[in-house]
């Protein structure tokens, strides 16, 4: 898939919708604070319904910025999501389905463990609290794991 749609702001910038799950280098969030096109958009931005879904892909798309990619596509895995129309590439939702997303389940942990994204939607904390509580027991001793220091016993939860 590509990008759906673009408009123009002034002669600078062309804004792009997607996704509102990023991961940034430090050159790039002194890039936002500083650059006079991300302070401007960001000011534009406050007129706008949902500015997280334009003002990230925005400045990923302006080149020389600092670890951008201004040919990004729309596609990127930082963030893990079973859409219910995917279902021959994840397997099925072992939860239910929300708006065509799948709300994990117990049967899902298996899938999120082996994921490499950063972030995974979605988590219904009343309807399946193992869910969460598992991967937040794992995610500890996965993190532990890697600790150059040594562990005390009270840092695991
Ligand atoms: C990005 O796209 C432009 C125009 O399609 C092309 O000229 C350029 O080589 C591409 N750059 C990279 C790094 O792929
Ligand atoms: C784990 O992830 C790898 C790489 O994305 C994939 O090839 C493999 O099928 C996955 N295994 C399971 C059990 O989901
Ligand atoms: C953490 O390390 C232990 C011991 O090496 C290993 O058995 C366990 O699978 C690791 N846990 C995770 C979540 O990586």
């Amino acid at each position: 898939m590509n990008i759906s749609g673009s408009h123009s702001i002034g002669f600078l910038l062309t804004i792009y919708f997607g996704t509102a799950y990023v991961a940034l280098t430090r050159e790039f969030v002194k890039f936002v604070f500083q650059d006079q096109r991300a302070i401007d958009l960001l000011h534009w931005s406050k007129d706008t319904y949902s500015p997280d879904e334009h003002f990230w892909v925005t400045l990923n798309r302006i080149p020389g910025v600092p670890g951008s990619m201004p040919n990004a596509s729309w596609a990127g895995n930082l963030r893990a999501v079973k859409w219910f129309d995917m279902e021959d590439k994840h397997g099925g939702c072992h939860g239910h389905y929300v708006h065509g997303i799948c709300i994990y389940g117990n049967g899902d942990l298996k899938w999120l463990i082996n994921s490499s994204s950063l972030f995974a939607n979605k988590f219904e904390l009343t309807t399946y609290p193992l869910t969460v509580e598992c991967l937040e027991l794992r995610l500890r001793e996965r993190t532990l794991n890697q600790s150059e220091i040594a562990i005390q016993p009270s840092w695991y939860f």
